[in-house]
């Protein structure tokens, strides 16, 4: 099967390799000259396990526009979607590109929006730029610093458009939906759900809205925790151990960030209330996350002097990656120096940043630590589970040890004299 895959991000290149090494015929296009330039060198651009080692096995051809996309079968469509000022998804590129398919794909042909889009936004280019074309929604449930292996096993497709694509997508995804032995996963084969388009556009935002309202749950339940005396970490294992309630995305923290989450809640929010629907379970999610955060800076900041050394422990949103995008640590760090405290940071996957809030970024937690009055782990880094913490209290001015991601062992933080404050422990309110 000829793909022409359009935008070589996180969702656009790994499908691009895992569809050529199953076999299909893909070209991959790339506007950006810098991104472009790294992926005809065969350099991984994103930083995921597996992408660098697949760029030189695989035969993708990488570039600026496809001249031969009047050949393709399916085109897919892997552009930003970025969130606009007033919460809805900026579809400008979406549109853009659809412009050039409807151009160069053949009638016929059908364009799978892997983008994540507004419900509606596929019967919109149905029935305008894409009229000739068969309009698909195929949204992804990649996570960055897994991103390859996701899209290799995924854990279901979901596609929704016009029946006379329903064939050509099945092809299209027959060879990544055979799970591979050992998989762990009992099902023979992938579930793929054939849907309507808009049930599959909202399917994706259900989805990141439904995950991220269980955390500001589960923050919220940590927060209880510690105003009614009880343990926060054994009520959440307790509730893990609930197949109904399952065990990913239960640990509290300063709250969820990333290139996802922030975007999708706000966008879903805002999708609800244009057609009138007061989503308040989603709204309250998003609200909770702002608080969990601001809690925390709150707490630091009655706990330190004005003009405080912080040293951060983390800068990424979350653990495997290094990308800052919505990261409650940059958010934290915000808010602390515009208070006037000086924030050092460490963070095994960064060496540097332009980011105004962050003094120096150190090669490592002692140096970052060194001198500062409060120690604030903002990314759940395994690495910092492992600190030794009395050498780090050696070289800390203050004896404050904020874990803002539930990895340090309070026992352990206090007998190396560090003044602990976990997740619970927030002033309530
Ligand atoms: C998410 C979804 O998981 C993925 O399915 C979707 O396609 C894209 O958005 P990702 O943003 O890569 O993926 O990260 P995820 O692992 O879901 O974490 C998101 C945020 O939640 C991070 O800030 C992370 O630190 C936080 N988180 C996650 C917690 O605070 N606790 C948890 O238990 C899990």
């Amino acid at each position: 099967m000829r793909l022409t895959v359009i935008g070589a991000g996180y969702v656009g290149l790994t499908s691009a390799l895992a569809f050529a090494v199953v076999g299909h015929d893909v070209v991959c296009v790339e506007r950006d000259p810098v991104r472009l330039s790294r992926l005809l060198r065969r350099e991984d651009p994103l930083g995921e396990p597996g992408v660098g080692e697949l760029l030189g096995q695989t035969a993708v051809r990488f570039v600026e526009t496809d001249p031969e996309i009047d050949r393709a079968d399916v085109v897919l469509v892997a552009v930003g979607t970025p969130m606009r000022p007033d919460g809805h998804a900026d579809l400008v590129q979406v549109d853009e590109v659809s412009r050039s398919i409807a151009f160069g794909a053949r009638p016929g042909a059908v364009v799978a929006i892997r983008s994540t889009v507004p419900v509606g936004t596929c019967d919109r280019l149905q029935t305008g730029a894409l009229l000739h074309q068969l309009v698909v929604s195929n949204p992804e449930f990649l996570r960055e610093g897994h991103a390859l292996q996701d899209t290799f096993v995924p854990t279901r497709i979901v596609a929704g458009g016009p029946s006379a694509a329903r064939a050509v997508v099945e092809a299209l995804y027959a060879p990544l939906r055979e799970r591979p032995c050992g998989s762990g996963v009992a099902a023979a084969q992938v579930p793929l759900i054939w849907t309507t388009s808009r049930s599959a556009e909202l399917a994706k935002y259900a989805a990141n809205g439904f995950l991220a309202t269980k955390l500001s749950f589960v923050n919220e339940i940590a927060n209880l925790a510690d105003v009614v005396g009880a343990d926060a970490g054994a009520v959440l294992r307790t509730m893990a151990l609930d197949p109904r309630i399952g065990a990913g995305h239960l640990r509290p923290g300063l709250g969820w960030g990333g290139s996802c989450f922030p975007k999708d809640t706000r966008a879903l929010a805002a999708l609800a209330a244009g057609e009138g629907y007061d989503f308040i379970v989603l709204r309250a999610a998003i609200e909770q996350n702002n608080r969990q955060l601001a809690q925390f800076a709150l707490m630091i900041e009655r706990e330190t002097p004005t003009d405080a050394s912080i040293g951060l422990l983390g800068l990424a949103f979350k653990a495997g990656t290094a990308d800052t995008r919505e990261s409650p640590a940059l958010a934290l760090a915000h808010r602390l120096a515009r208070t006037g405290r000086r924030v050092n940071a460490y963070d095994p996957a960064i060496r540097s940043t332009s980011d105004t809030a962050i003094s120096r970024v150190d090669p490592d937690a002692l140096a970052a630590c060194t001198d500062a009055d409060a120690v604030v782990v903002a990314t759940e880094w395994p690495e910092f589970a492992a600190l030794d913490l009395r050498a780090l209290r050696d070289v800390t001015r203050g004896d404050l040890l904020v874990d803002g991601r539930a990895v340090i062992d309070p026992v352990r933080a206090a007998a190396a004299g560090f003044r602990y404050r976990g997740v619970g422990g927030l002033p309530a309110g």
